[in-house]
């Protein structure tokens, strides 16, 4: 038997459309438009591609989209006062610094700088506590779309053991603080954990997210169990072509595929999921400012 595949392309669709009725109500009936601001710095290709599509997707669903490009070399206290600028303006609703920065630019510093009620991305230490105490917070748009995927397909997750492979600050700690909430037994494996493929064996769910090439096999997967793949990792794909490549995730989709109940493609999974998720919050920070 094969896994279904949960096309992550369609449920962002859908999550688009409902944020736009939202967007519509808010226009029609209060007179609010929520608006985006994404703040790139430097030329990073990855960056550019993403913070084109955020301000592609906002502008369809009927949003404001605000884009600050910044030269690579912008001093720290020039990001500082764009962002002082935009926590003070009320046609800013959500705010974005694309991550990463260049290296001369504290991260933790800036994420911080950010006002807690726009802070979109959930990275902010004031959401990070509140999200870990069970407090109403800006929820980070990745783990969140992945939540979303999970409790579509299986309804209630209480109960269920799930694993969550990789421990960053964006994905991993926030995913399992989200399944934490929903009374999953969680386990957070990474480089370290010993074993990995046993601990793996016993989860109902699976959300992979190190960034490492197709690093879990099908037969570390139980049988059934829901699998959501977060890595996207670009590897040489000489079949198509001298010099092309192609993305894949954290899991080798082939083998998983034969072995879990259900699982999300790479690409056309978690990607679609995380900009939806923006949108949302987004939406979600409009609302909670007027109300
Ligand atoms: N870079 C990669 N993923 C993200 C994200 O979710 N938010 C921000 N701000 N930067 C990123």
């Amino acid at each position: 038997m094969t896994a279904q595949i949960i096309d992550g392309k369609v449920f962002a669709a859908t999550v688009r459309e409902k944020v736009a009725g939202h967007v519509a109500r808010l226009r029609d009936d209060h007179g609010l438009t929520p608006g985006l601001a994404v703040v790139l710095v430097g030329e990073d290709p990855a960056s550019q591609v993403y913070v084109r599509s955020k301000g592609k997707q906002t502008v369809e669903v009927g949003m404001a989209s605000f884009e600050h490009t910044l030269d690579a070399a912008t001093p720290q206290a020039e990001l500082l006062a764009l962002i002082q600028r935009l926590n003070a303006d009320p046609a800013v609703h959500g705010i974005l610094v694309q991550l990463p920065l260049p290296g001369h630019i504290d991260e933790e510093l800036v994420i911080n700088a950010i006002d807690p009620a726009k802070d979109v991305d959930g990275f902010h230490i004031l959401n990070v506590g509140r999200l870990s105490t069970g407090q109403k917070s800006m929820v980070p748009c990745t783990p969140l779309g992945c939540l979303m995927m999970l409790r579509d397909h299986l309804g209630s997750l209480s109960g269920l053991n799930a694993v969550v492979i990789g421990r960053s600050n964006i994905v991993g700690k926030p995913m399992a603080q989200l399944l934490l909430r929903e009374s999953c037994t969680v386990t957070i494996a990474h480089s370290r954990t010993k074993d990995i493929a046993d601990v793996v064996r016993r989860a109902d769910i699976v959300v992979a997210a190190v960034g490492r090439t197709q690093m879990v096999p099908g037969d570390w997967i139980k049988p059934g169990a829901t699998v959501i793949d977060v890595g996207i990792n670009r590897i040489d794909a000489p079949e198509k072509g001298e010099g092309k490549t192609r993305l894949v995730g954290d899991v080798d989709f082939d083998s998983a595929v034969q072995v879990a109940g259900a699982i999300t493609p790479v690409p056309g999974g978690v990607g679609p999921m995380t900009i939806a998720c923006l949108l949302a919050n987004t939406v979600t920070a409009c609302c909670r400012a007027n109300g």
